[in-house]
């Protein structure tokens, strides 16, 4: 099976390009499970009710979340509006949501869940590879993919070296520059970052002024998300029917 992985869509360019765009990758790659980082779709921080249910339209299977996941309060009341919505484990809010779902296709069990890093990250709560061990000593699944969301290379490389026996794919989202890392070993697809969907002519999807604002002017800015042409960025993870291990993993990027 082939499972497509869209990295960290940043506001109204990369919602604009995933409607675009997806269909066809689907149809051309003959993709058929979607899941997409959706933790900046929200003008660049959280998601919102309407902006899941378009990705849903959209057939992705499952939208993971970040640490921006509840930067939008509206989502927080309708939770139970989206069930294929996941966010990760080892925030703060701890009681809020899922961070792990189990979606069946055909007969197997997919098992989807999403981490934040601890290095650089201010809202983590504990270290994902001690919540992801708990998670394995009772997860029933035959694939299983993270989304780790995390800042330091070193530290979404780590965590693929210590769990790739156990894991499908680790997939790095967070830092919206897609590597060119991409991976298998022992059956377990990797890549430090998937990159993003947001506009291309930006600093991660943010307006470039508005960034030079803060870092340079030293004036307050927003970071309110880049507007025009957006860069499409993603992986396709080809998984083996019947050992359930992945056996490639293909970077794909559309440019403007
Ligand atoms: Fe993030």
């Amino acid at each position: 099976m082939n499972i497509l992985f869209l990295g960290d869509v940043v506001g109204k360019a990369g919602r604009q390009i995933v409607n675009d765009k997806l269909s066809l990758i689907q149809n051309q790659y003959e993709i058929d499970f979607t899941i997409v980082n959706g933790e900046n779709s929200a003008h660049g921080k959280g998601i919102t009710t309407k902006i899941y249910k378009n990705f849903k339209r959209l057939n992705v299977d499952v939208v993971t979340l970040g640490n921006h996941a509840f930067s939008k309060r509206e989502i927080i009341d309708h939770l139970d509006e989206c069930s294929d919505l996941i966010r990760p484990i080892n925030i703060e809010p701890s009681d809020i949501g899922k961070g792990i779902i189990i979606k069946k296709y055909k007969d197997k069990k997919i098992a989807i869940i999403n981490l934040c890093g601890k290095v650089f990250m201010d809202s983590t709560t504990s270290n994902p590879i001690d919540v992801m061990n708990k998670i394995l000593s009772k997860l029933v699944a035959d694939i299983i993919i993270v989304d780790l969301h995390a800042e330091a290379t070193s530290e979404k490389i780590t965590f693929f070296e210590y769990f790739k026996s156990k894991l499908t794919a680790v997939i790095g989202t967070h830092t919206h520059v897609q590597t060119a890392d991409e991976r298998i070993k022992d059956g377990c697809a990797f890549i430090t970052d998937v990159g993003m969907c947001g506009a291309y002519d930006s600093v991660l999807g943010r307006d470039i002024e508005e960034v030079f604002d803060l870092n340079i002017r030293k004036i307050p800015s927003r970071f309110k998300p880049a507007e025009g042409p957006a860069i499409l960025c993603g992986v396709i993870i080809n998984i083996d029917d019947n050992t359930n291990r992945a056996i490639s993993i293909k970077r794909i990027q559309i440019r403007p």
